[in-house]
């Protein structure tokens, strides 16, 4: 049984990666540790929670001795669109976060998790099934950090034999928590307003094609990479994983299917649209699925089906 530590459980991803975690390996062997309060609706409550200010190594210290953790979910970061705004901040929070956990890891001998990103590739990366090994010279200070974070993790690996394993998310569409600052966000806010019957201005012109995946599906390859046989793994940091590639005209027919009257304009946002034209087209996840048997289940008409149904029976969204 594993003792895990998450680091940004109040955040898009750590939100339901705690949920899951929690119904897995227990609730009371999942500590929820946050630096934004966590959503009030109890669930935290049902298992250990702890205040964490990740780029302070004493409280992660703290936290994983107490609880004699053995496994860190490492989700602190700043996404791509306010990175560009806050680039120390962005730098402090996702390489920072990260070397103090891979300290604590080496010390306390703990695997840790770290996502990367499509955001790890930049223009002058192939952009059409975008390979495993390939150029990776980010134009975002996201970006950036994702690829150092990349090459620190697999350092804490073959220098110090820490367990460390990551993937790189495509934008991530999602249903509890909202993202924010991310330039995939446009994918999750069209949802809300189709539901709430609100015309939709996409910030990135049509024809802007970036892998994206439904969120059961990031939480499994989050979860299996994690449990996967570690003699079969070539690469750990970190796995390209791919579900679907979409431009926003794509997801707007998609729901038009279920809203025939909903209403999408464009009012293109410079800074996303530029970020999203650094970024692949589709990535080749082939290493995934041959090295530890990764597997998506939601295409873009699953994923839609499902995002409508749930938002449709939640009250104020
Ligand atoms: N969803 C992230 C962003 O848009 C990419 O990993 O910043």
């Amino acid at each position: 049984m594993k003792n895990i530590l998450i680091i940004g459980s109040s955040g898009q991803i750590g939100s339901e990666l705690s949920i899951k975690l929690r119904s897995i390996y227990g609730e009371a062997n999942v500590v929820c540790g946050y630096y934004k309060p966590p959503f009030p609706d109890g669930f935290f409550e049902a298992g250990p929670t702890v205040e964490i200010d990740a780029t302070d190594i004493s409280q992660i210290a703290k936290v994983v001795k107490k609880y004699k953790i053995d496994t860190i979910y490492n989700l602190a970061a700043i996404l791509s669109a306010t990175a560009e705004k806050y680039p120390k901040r962005s730098w402090d929070v996702g390489l920072g976060s990260l070397m103090n956990c891979l300290d604590v890891a080496r010390e306390c001998k703990c695997a840790v998790f770290t996502p990367s990103s499509i955001g790890a590739f930049g223009s002058n990366t192939p952009k059409d099934k975008t390979p495993q090994d390939t150029v990776q010279r980010p134009n975002t200070v996201y970006g950036i950090t994702k690829v150092m974070g990349e090459l620190l993790s697999d350092y804490y690996f073959t220098r110090w034999g820490v367990d460390t394993r990551s993937v790189r998310f495509p934008g991530i569409i999602s249903n509890l928590t909202h993202p924010g600052g991310g330039t995939t966000d446009y994918a999750v806010e069209i949802y809300y307003n189709a539901v709430r019957g609100e015309k939709f201005i996409c910030p990135v012109k049509a024809g802007t094609f970036m892998d994206m995946m439904y969120m059961p599906d990031a939480l499994n390859a989050a979860v299996n990479i994690m449990e996967s046989d570690p003699s079969k793994l070539v690469h750990r940091n970190s796995f390209n994983i791919a579900a679907m590639s979409f431009d926003p005209e794509m997801i707007y027919s998609a729901i038009k299917k279920h809203y025939p009257d909903f209403v999408m304009e464009y009012d293109i946002d410079p800074l996303k649209q530029a970020i999203a034209d650094s970024w692949p087209n589709s990535i080749d996840d082939t290493c995934a699925r041959e090295e530890w048997g990764w597997k998506p289940e939601y295409d873009l008409e699953k994923m839609t089906a499902n995002m409508i149904t749930v938002l449709k029976e939640r009250k104020n969204i």
